[in-house]
């Protein structure tokens, strides 16, 4: 944890290691503040939100009051908003959202509880909410509100343009808030457009306020609102303004601040390599200009006059960081053989490596390392690659529906029966549904067999095609079980099996609820088990990112480059996951299909690098080594 020291921020931030110590902290705060009013027998009154943000702070409170009799029958609460229309019992609400998180589990008073009501008339919202307000300022005004951020800048749902006047109200919700909501209702098109929210300045008239943001999703965000100036069109910035915000952030959300971003700007520096690679790829984006050109005068008028005090002149440090940058680039990602690798990303022997790709849906390993997959099986290594979970809710019911409708013409009267409960169950279900088990089958199935189709383009051996189905994700639903050791001992037994000199694993820590994340936590916990056996004192690993960030150059350890027709290749792989094309379940708010978005990704890596003065690639693939 580091408190602010040098910082660009106008705002008390604090940033922890990861998520659970933040909201551990949040969930400490919280119960001080219930206790000590409980000891003057009166009420706490909590501000209260929902969304991924604050989960861990309510697991935290559900647990202190399982384990230390934290009691909530003092406790008042007021939730930030609800969709509007919405029914307190359909999945999506945040009644239930709140029930399922926190207060089906704690004593509370069910008559202390307000949240914004989505089923009232359209003609009564106005005075139902001017009630709310009433209601907040009855219980003496909110003593702790918690708030999450929306990527559009919001707090509650005070959507850009909200200004710090706003009370509770009816609102619009802005398209990114939407596409973010739409994995929850199963596509953009189910959200409901308007919401009803806590206004701005309801929520600056609370006592304390902590402000959350988990994973590098947040980062621009927050960098924003901490930074940037006071405006309607970041309506999280209004809480500069408010006297008693703390903002609790982790790590990768704390990623673009000035102080780690560009820390020269703020304070001396221990210049290491790293931060000097960070430093010069910086000021070549400043200056447009490739490294070898860059000046003493360069560096100076950008701040950089201690990097050329301590490592100058220009001269020096830009041959240095060219040359770093040009030993990351390598056409032999699983080493060259009998080559000098003393410069290179990888090492040369043994020449022919076991290898591990973890792809933790069944479409990432061709999606962000297609290419160099393939130099790696066509190269003499032995690939295996490892699908951690089966995917199947990604996958739409008319296409699972052809599939089953495939069999029965197929099978004949065997399988009509269960053809036809299929059908019956995909043409009643309601929005938030979970799928039948059949269904869920079916989904798997087709997954399971276009990771097949794929690997067997990119030349891997069937017998080196490993399904984990890891069960945290098989609940069904987009909500997944928290990771435990039988998804842990599934990747250690894999390990054991192939001990492989390589694993490559997608290292995305953008959101840290999402499958990705707990896919890599799972491999870092096998990790962990294994770390001493022999074996593993040979196995470097590899993280590439998945489908949505590419790592940033100064951070790239192993640079890939890949032809045009390698490129080709790769997309022809990405094009056998056939159920995530043309529109897929999960879109996000990136509307380009997932073979667009790994080239776009894969040129601009190699633009970057031919921009800095480096050869030009058609496109690139980028990993950074991850060390035990
Ligand atoms: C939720 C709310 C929203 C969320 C924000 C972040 O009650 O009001 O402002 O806090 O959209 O959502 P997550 O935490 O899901 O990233």
């Amino acid at each position: 944890m580091s408190e602010r020291i040098l910082s660009f921020e106008k705002l008390h931030t604090v940033i922890y290691p990861s998520s659970k110590d933040g909201a551990q902290y949040i969930a400490s705060a919280i119960a001080d503040l219930i206790r000590k009013r409980q000891g003057e027998k009166k009420k706490a009154v909590l501000g209260l939100a929902t969304g991924s943000s604050p989960t861990d702070v309510y697991k935290e409170l559900v647990k202190m009051h399982k384990e230390e009799g934290l009691s909530f029958h003092n406790v008042v609460t007021f939730n930030l908003d609800e969709y509007f229309p919405m029914k307190p019992e359909s999945v999506q609400s945040y009644v239930r959202f709140m029930k399922e998180n926190l207060f089906d589990h704690v004593d509370i008073n069910w008559s202390n509880v307000n949240i914004p009501d989505g089923t009232i008339d359209v003609a009564e919202v106005q005075s139902y909410c001017q009630s709310y307000e009433q209601l907040i300022e009855e219980a003496g005004g909110i003593d702790i509100q918690l708030l999450g951020i929306g990527r559009s800048g919001h707090i509650g749902f005070n959507e850009p343009g909200s200004n710090d006047r706003t009370l509770t109200r009816l609102v619009t919700l802005e398209r990114i808030t939407r596409l973010d909501a739409s994995q929850a209702f199963g596509g953009e098109q189910n959200v409901p457009r308007r919401a009803i929210t806590m206004g701005v300045n309801t929520i600056m008239k609370s006592k304390l306020v902590f402000l959350m943001a988990w994973g590098n999703g947040k980062a621009e965000i927050i960098k924003q609102m901490l930074e940037g100036p006071v405006t309607d069109s970041v309506p999280a910035s209004f809480l500069q303004n408010h006297p008693n915000t703390k903002v609790i952030v982790d790590q990768p959300a704390a990623e673009k601040l000035t102080r780690f971003n560009e820390p020269w700007l703020v304070q001396s520096c221990v210049w290491d390599d790293h931060l000097v690679k960070k430093a010069v790829v910086w000021l070549c984006r400043q200056t447009k200009k490739p490294i070898l050109k860059l000046t003493d005068k360069d560096y100076n008028e950008y701040g950089l006059n201690e990097l050329i005090t301590e490592r100058g002149p220009a001269y020096l440090i830009n041959i240095h960081v060219f040359n770093m940058l040009q030993h990351t680039i390598t056409g032999w990602p699983g080493g060259k053989p009998h080559a000098d690798d003393s410069q290179r990303p990888e090492r040369a022997e043994p020449a022919s490596k076991r290898v591990i790709v973890f792809s933790p849906h069944p479409d990432d390993d061709v999606i962000s390392m297609g290419a160099t997959f393939m130099r790696l099986v066509d190269q003499g290594h032995d690939v295996h690659v490892a699908y951690q979970v089966s995917g199947n809710i990604a996958v739409a019911d008319d296409e699972a529906l052809r599939f089953a409708e495939f069999a029965k013409d197929y099978m004949g009267e065997e399988a009509a029966d269960t053809f036809k409960e299929i059908e019956q169950f995909i043409h009643e279900k309601e929005e938030g549904d979970m799928d039948m088990p059949e269904l869920r089958k079916i989904k798997a199935i087709i997954r399971r067999g276009e990771a097949k189709a794929a690997s067997r383009y990119c030349g891997v051996k069937p017998q080196n095609v490993h399904f984990l189905d890891l069960p945290f994700y098989e609940t069904g639903r987009v909500q997944k079980s928290p990771l435990s050791d039988a998804d842990v001992n599934i990747i250690v037994d894999l390990i054991r099996e192939v001990k492989p000199h390589q694993i490559y694993a997608a290292g995305d820590l953008a959101d840290p609820h999402g499958t990705h994340r707990v896919c890599l936590d799972a491999i870092f916990a096998a990790l962990e088990i294994l770390k001493n056996e022999t074996y593993m004192q040979d196995c470097w690993v590899w993280l590439y990112r998945g489908a949505w960030h590419e790592w940033d150059i100064s951070e790239i350890e192993m640079a890939v480059p890949v032809s045009p027709e390698e490129l080709l290749k790769k997309r022809f792989a990405i094009f056998k996951h056939q159920s995530q094309k043309d529109g897929v379940v999960f879109q996000g708010s990136d509307s380009r299909e997932f073979w667009q978005r790994a080239e776009d990704r894969n040129r601009d890596t190699a633009c970057q690098y031919d921009q800095l003065g480096m050869a030009e690639y058609e496109a690139m693939e980028a990993f950074v080594r991850w060390k035990f």
